[in-house]
């Protein structure tokens, strides 16, 4: 085990999508370890973020797209960093089949700039990707393993098979010090994308309203708390070298696929002082997989990584936190 305090300090980071769900959490992670972080995101110092002014203190804050590659190259020139969390896309499912371009632009060409870009950065120790289950497409067997194909069909889907095909050939064919984070459904405080199931459902819980249930309620996925998922980066990066992880893949997932109305049962047993959530099945969700989970066995096996949180004391943890959000709001 890497002294995590030790590998981080004074140690140069770049974070793409920083001001982002995982980017936030991580950017306090990083700054909290000594890191001299640079965060780099299309928006900035937006009011809802778990960011507060003295983590801004701490980094250098930089406004633009990853898909603009003057704009990469002169940032990397200027603060040229050891390891570099790719973050920054389109992340929403949803958006990106609105505006397919937009997430194709986000998502593919705003991962082979950094990517391209890092060839001249021979300081550079670790590049981690942030990939996606989705990436795997409906594969007919379950959990997904790391060596499944990536045969996605539809538009996030596609984006992030094939910024994930395109990591792997820097680091296969360039020797860029690349390795891919394929994690399942990420939850937890500080995610303000209220389209995602969970956050919304804590947030109808606590405000009283009916949850739209997209799809027939009956869909499986795997869910995973934020501070598991911050792990499982920062020991991607800590044990690069050591384990020789350039072009390899992990997934990260706690390995206890639910159903929507699982996940809305446990959500309503948790000991809130709200009345229990209400929800209406809209059956009206198109192009998502039914049955979706991964295996993390390679990620116990090689990084040492466990989730610390089972899925009801991580939902207790970030119910907590969106009724506090929501109780100071009103
Ligand atoms: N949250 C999940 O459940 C989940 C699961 C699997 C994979 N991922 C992946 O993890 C990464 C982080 O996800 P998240 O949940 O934090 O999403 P998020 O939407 O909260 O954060 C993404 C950040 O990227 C920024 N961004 C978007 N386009 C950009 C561009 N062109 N240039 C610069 N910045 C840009 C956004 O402003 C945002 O701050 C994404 O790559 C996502 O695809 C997320």
């Amino acid at each position: 085990m890497v002294d995590r305090k030790r590998f981080w300090k004074e140690k140069k980071v770049l974070v793409t999508g920083f001001e982002g769900f995982v980017g936030s959490h991580l950017t306090k992670a990083l700054t909290g370890y000594g890191a001299r972080v640079t965060g780099l995101d299309i928006k900035t110092l937006r009011k809802e973020t778990i960011l507060c002014p003295d983590d801004y203190k701490r980094i250098k804050v930089y406004q633009g797209s990853v898909a603009s590659g003057a704009f990469v190259r002169g940032i990397l020139r200027k603060h040229p960093p050891q390891v570099i969390f790719h973050l920054a896309a389109e992340s929403i499912v949803g958006r990106s089949r609105e505006n397919p371009l937009a997430a194709f632009t986000s998502n593919i060409a705003g991962s082979w700039e950094i990517l391209d870009a890092c060839r001249e950065l021979p300081g550079l120790q670790a590049l981690i990707v942030a990939s996606s289950d989705k990436a795997y497409g409906a594969g007919k067997k379950l959990p997904y393993l790391e060596t499944d194909p990536l045969l996605a069909n539809h538009p996030y889907d596609v984006s992030k098979s094939c910024a994930d095909l395109i990591a792997g050939t820097y680091a296969h064919t360039y020797g860029l010090p690349v390795t891919i984070i394929r994690c399942g459904n990420i939850y937890g405080p500080g995610d303000f994308n209220f389209s995602r199931l969970i956050p919304d459902a804590l947030r109808c819980r606590v405000k009283g309203n009916i949850l739209p249930v997209r799809s027939d309620g009956k869909y499986v996925r795997d869910y995973v708390y934020i501070s598991d998922i911050i792990d499982g980066y920062l020991r991607a990066a800590e044990l690069f070298k050591r384990k020789r992880l350039c072009g390899e893949a992990f997934n990260l997932s706690d390995q206890r696929p639910v159903t929507v109305i699982q996940l809305l049962q446990k959500i309503n047993r948790l000991n809130l002082c709200t009345r229990p959530l209400k929800y209406k099945i809209m059956n009206t969700a198109k192009y998502e997989i039914r049955r979706q989970y991964l295996s993390a066995h390679k990620a116990g096996r090689v990084l040492g990584w466990r989730p610390v949180y089972d899925l009801e004391h991580g939902l207790k943890a970030a119910a907590q936190w969106y009724f506090n959000y929501f109780s100071s709001k009103s």
